[in-house]
């Protein structure tokens, strides 16, 4: 079963996105292409880019998420890391609002639950050298794992 997640941070006033070694404008045409805009935000223009990592649980290898690229419900089990990809330290202190949703719930076909919130979180700023988000409270909704009913085509 293949699954592909929707992730994306919000700023008060603009938005930054999951994304490695892709520039924010990279990132801006995938959510057009991908209609998440305008399916679960109006417009989107990133300050910068966001990589979020999973850990899959029956390899223990690291997965990024990437625009168009397939991830399995065994690697999107726990909550991912993410990072702050920028040059501009500016940004550091944020504090960032993390949302994950899914726009294809329960599948792409029939989308009756969408969006569906899979993890709300604010406080999240940068602490270390790495770039890696760390949030100082605790989440208005706890990150819930993909669970698509068996024949759901790939989610967004
Ligand atoms: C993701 O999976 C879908 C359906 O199985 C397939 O059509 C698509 O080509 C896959 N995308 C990638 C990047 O492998
Ligand atoms: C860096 O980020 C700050 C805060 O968002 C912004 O005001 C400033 O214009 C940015 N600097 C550059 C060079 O993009
Ligand atoms: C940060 O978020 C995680 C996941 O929602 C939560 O388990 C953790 O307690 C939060 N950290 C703090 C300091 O509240």
């Amino acid at each position: 079963m293949h699954w592909l997640t929707s992730l994306l941070i919000l700023l008060p006033c603009c938005y930054a996105l999951p994304q490695r070694n892709h520039s924010p404008k990279y990132v801006r045409r995938a959510f057009t292409k991908f209609h998440i805009v305008p399916d679960v935000i109006p417009s989107f223009n990133p300050v910068a880019t966001l990589d979020v990592i999973f850990k899959d649980q029956s390899t223990g290898k690291h997965v990024h998420v990437a625009p168009g690229k397939n991830l399995t419900v065994k690697q999107t089990e726990t909550i991912p890391q993410f990072l702050l990809k920028t040059e501009n330290t500016s940004l550091f202190d944020g504090p960032f609002v993390i949302a994950l949703v899914d726009p294809d719930a329960p599948k792409p076909q029939d989308p009756k639950n969408s969006p569906f919130r899979h993890m709300l979180g604010g406080d999240f700023r940068v602490k270390q050298d790495d770039g890696k988000l760390v949030n100082g409270s605790v989440a208005l909704t706890e990150f819930a794992p993909p669970s698509p009913p068996d024949g759901s085509d790939p989610h967004r």
